[in-house]
């Protein structure tokens, strides 16, 4: 019988859709082999991809958080350990809703059957009023070393079972998001995981990608770690500074190796003539980039002022794309863009993508999300971004 495995999403799981079926088309593997078995559980049904391969993938994803392996028969996995001679440390997680199954029941009565083989073991439950463990309890028990994590998952109309292979590399995520060495707040900071997550949704696994708004640079940080090379700008000569050094920092703790990349002071609403000629030789792959959206504001906003940023979003990415269709006239390019709605005393307010592009760029959106919208939008949180993806035929 051929092997399953499955793919569990983070907190935005039609995002994560997208991203895992753009990056198995980066390695040529076809998007109907991925099954929505839950709202945010993914299983892989196919005779001929290696683990590894869905491992190496599992490695570049920002929106998922385990991956593993269907289990046929709980039986014989579990037996498979009764001949460990070390103490197994073991968890139990459910991920879904739909079940009637309590990690903490199961743990302690698989507990109990080791026991009775003479095997003493160590179980670790997912936190209070959790039904699953974080990926830091994983790693900090070495739970996928010292023994296994059992997965119970339920849909609507079935329960199967996977073991854990691995688990996102949240402390690597969080070093870079906490320790590189600038940091602009009032400018507003990607969280490392989307920008990872929109790098992927260009469906390329190398080439080189350009952030026009690089900020203090998380898009061509995670771009570099994936092996990407890049060109990051900005309109502020300090924003480019803090990118390179961040750059640096990578470099100096050996995240990354032999990456070539160009940063430099730009204003897309007013580029340097030198500046578009040397873009529009360089073979650019792709453009993922999120645009200034105001100072982060704290509170729902007046429904006027969400029309100024909506309209400066709106103002910049025109010259944007005035900037590729007319100056760099790139073709065969990907963009992915964030547009913001903002929460307004009136309700949210965005607007349309369709407001920016000309016939020849394709929105692709639908293609990698079966008709849902693409958003990554914390709970409580009054500014949404959403996210499109563009081909420019
Ligand atoms: C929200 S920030 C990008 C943050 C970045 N993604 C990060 O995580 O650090 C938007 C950036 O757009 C830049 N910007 C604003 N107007 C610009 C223009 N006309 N041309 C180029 N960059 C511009 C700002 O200086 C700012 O650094």
């Amino acid at each position: 019988m051929s092997k399953q495995y499955f793919f569990e999403a983070g907190s935005f799981p039609d995002l994560s859709y997208a991203e895992l079926i753009a990056v198995f088309e980066a390695f040529s593997l076809k998007k109907d082999i991925v099954h929505r078995y839950s709202q945010n559980v993914f299983v892989i049904k196919s005779n001929d991809i290696e683990k590894d391969v869905l491992l190496r993938i599992f490695n570049r994803l920002g929106g998922f958080i385990r991956f593993g392996e269907v289990i046929d028969d709980i039986d014989t996995f579990l037996n498979s350990f009764c001949e460990k001679k070390n103490k197994v440390v073991f968890g139990i997680s459910v991920l879904g809703f739909n079940s009637n199954i309590f990690p903490k029941k199961l743990g302690n009565s698989i507990k109990k059957g080791l026991k009775e083989y003479g095997i003493s073991s160590r179980f670790v439950a997912p936190k209070r009023d959790e039904k699953a463990l974080n990926a830091a309890q994983i790693v900090h028990n070495s739970i996928l070393e010292k023994g296994f994590e059992l997965c119970v998952l339920p849909n609507n109309s079935e329960e199967i079972y996977g073991s854990t292979i691995d688990v996102q590399n949240v402390e690597e995520f969080g070093k870079r998001d906490l320790e590189k060495p600038y940091t602009d707040v009032e400018m507003g900071v990607l969280p490392p995981k989307l920008a990872r997550i929109m790098i992927n949704l260009t469906s390329l696994r190398d080439g080189v990608i350009w952030d026009p708004f690089c900020g203090s640079g998380t898009i061509p940080m995670e771009a570099a770690v994936l092996g990407f090379n890049f060109l990051a700008s900005d309109i502020d000569s300090n924003a480019v500074h803090h990118t390179e050094e961040n750059v640096k920092w990578l470099d100096e703790e050996e995240i990354i190796q032999d990456i070539f990349y160009e940063s430099f002071r730009l204003d897309v609403q007013q580029p340097d003539h030198e500046i578009v000629k040397k873009l529009s030789n360089t073979d650019i792959s792709a453009i993922v980039c999120e645009p200034y959206m105001g100072v982060p504001q704290k509170r729902v906003v007046y429904p006027e002022i969400a029309e100024k940023l909506l309209n400066n979003v709106k103002s910049l990415y025109k010259s944007l794309f005035d900037l590729i269709d007319k100056k760099i006239e790139k073709r065969g390019i990907k963009l992915v863009l964030i547009i913001p709605s903002y929460k307004t005393t009136n309700g949210w307010e965005t607007f349309g993508i369709r407001e920016l592009i000309n016939n020849r760029w394709e929105l692709q959106n639908s293609y990698f999300s079966g008709g849902r919208d693409l958003k990554w939008s914390r709970k409580n949180s009054i500014i949404t971004r959403n996210i499109f993806i563009l081909y420019r035929t």
